[in-house]
């Protein structure tokens, strides 16, 4: 620890009137003082100010106005996903800032460079690599921190990505554009690699950073509990599975806690035009924020129990008939859903969707009943897509009417059936770990010993009470 750098951060927040919240706060905002709650809760919840990080939590009522016991989560009705088991959407899109959950890894990740003193205000920047959301949240913090800070995302990303960092940066050079799209990594990791030649670039990568999978595996995975015991009420209610679409696999951590706390099995989604893990495939596809092309280092893939693929021409179908007013009008008149349920499917961004169709597969092929639940994720709502929407409306040559949401939703939502759904042996999961070799090991330099490593539980527990462990320095940090 560099105690001097400390004190000198500490100094300089102070001065900004920056506390930290602790993780435990995170976890339970009934926790965080009334005096800072009062703030917070008067501020807007995008406002660059550095009060807003206690909203970084799952834990914000849908108007801002208050925080809630459990997260805000929706339950999809039974006459909608044709399957019996409970699907609980946990939603992403009610965190400050970004409107998008990536903001709290963002955090988890800054936090122990803060607290070790290893990031210096005075010389160092923050760089974010992504694919949108976390380089996004990444700013953010950095901003509200006071902290400079550079994205790096590839160019194909939604514009809406790119307007909200054009209005949050310093500088537009702080935003640099990798060749490709979504499943572009390497890209990625060569402009990383480039800017790690300048020893004042401080690296935060998602896809190898430890503490994406931590925070996720203890705030995340904690408060997603919390919304299926309250779905589960006095009832006999399970929780069999929970699914979540890999980018970097941070999100997907939070299926470690649910498994040790409650036997839940874990099931990445995909892409299926880009099916890394089920097939060592490779591919383009528009599921933003998922599926690139890689096992991120951070994915405990001996601890991941299914597979399941999703394809993009549901995820933009579906996308573009649950926002537009056709498609509403679909919903409700001819297949009778609820107003209040077919207003709220625009909290579903790409992902989102793809969480929920894969939730339908595995449902399908588990043969789950009433008495099970799935727990799934919405990141980020379909705002930051109105401009995917427009290409994807564009491909129906301008005949958008009743017939063709009839033909989105029959084909894409109705149709869904158990394809490339695979349940993980032994040889699976070692098949897909082995798979990580060549981006790790060989292409970025992780040491073999490191690598292997991650074959048992015992590394990830320790990163996980690491992350548990750091309220105490928090709280000394805060003092100071
Ligand atoms: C919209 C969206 N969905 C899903 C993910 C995947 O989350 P994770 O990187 O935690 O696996 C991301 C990551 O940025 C995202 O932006």
């Amino acid at each position: 620890m560099n105690s001097s750098i400390v004190e000198k951060t500490a100094a300089y927040f102070r001065g900004k009137g920056v506390i930290l919240p602790t993780i435990a706060e995170l976890k339970n905002p009934n926790l965080i003082s009334e005096e800072i709650k009062n703030k917070v809760l008067t501020l807007d919840k995008d406002a660059m100010d550095p009060a807003n990080l206690f909203r970084v939590h799952w834990f914000n009522q849908r108007d801002h106005s208050n925080f809630l016991d459990v997260p805000e989560h929706i339950v999809l009705p039974s006459e909608f996903t044709g399957v019996d088991a409970k699907i609980i959407v946990n939603l992403g899109r009610y965190f400050p800032l970004i409107t998008a959950h990536k903001v709290l890894a963002a955090y988890g990740c800054l936090l122990p460079r803060i607290l070790n003193g290893s990031f210096d205000y005075s010389k160092h920047k923050a760089v974010w690599p992504s694919t949108g959301n976390y380089c996004r949240g990444g700013v953010a913090i950095s901003k509200i921190l006071g902290l400079k800070s550079i994205a790096i995302l590839p160019e194909g990303m939604s514009q809406e990505r790119f307007n909200w960092l054009e209005k949050w940066v310093e500088d537009k050079n702080d935003i640099i554009k990798t060749k490709g799209t979504e499943s572009n990594v390497k890209e990625i990791y060569d402009a990383c690699n480039e800017l790690e030649k300048n020893k004042n670039n401080d690296i935060i990568n998602q896809f190898n950073e430890y503490y994406n999978y931590a925070t996720h595996r203890a705030i995340t995975g904690s408060s997603f509990e919390k919304s299926f015991l309250k779905v589960k009420g006095n009832t006999n209610l399970q929780a069999r599975f929970y699914v979540s679409a890999s980018g970097s696999s941070g999100t997907l951590a939070a299926g470690d806690y649910l498994k040790e706390n409650l036997n839940t099995k874990i099931a990445v989604v995909e892409a299926i035009e880009c099916p890394t893990l089920l097939y060592n495939g490779y591919g383009e596809h528009n599921i933003q924020g998922i599926g690139d092309k890689h096992v991120p280092l951070i994915h405990n893939v001996m601890n991941s129990d299914f597979v399941v693929g999703v394809s993009d021409e549901a995820t933009n179908n579906l996308n573009l008939l649950f926002n537009t007013n056709e498609g509403k009008k679909y919903l409700e008149s001819r297949k009778g859903f609820e107003k209040d349920f077919v207003n709220r499917l625009p909290e579903f961004g790409f992902s989102s969707i793809a969480n929920i169709i894969a939730s339908i597969k595995l449902a399908k092929k588990m043969k789950l009943s009433k008495n099970d639940a799935i727990i799934t994720v919405a990141t980020d709502g379909a705002d930051l897509y109105e401009t995917e929407l427009a290409k994807t409306k564009k491909q129906f040559n301008k005949i958008y009417d009743e017939v063709t949401c009839a033909e989105i939703f029959a084909k894409n939502f109705e149709a869904i059936t158990v394809d490339h759904t695979l349940e993980l042996s032994q040889i699976d999961k070692e098949r897909i770990f082995n798979l990580g070799y060549y981006t790790w090991v060989e292409q970025q330099g992780t040491s073999i010993e490191e690598f292997e490593s991650r074959r048992s539980q015992s590394f990830w527990d320790k990163h996980y009470k690491d992350m548990i462990s750091l309220d105490p320095k928090i709280k000394e940090f805060n003092s100071l």
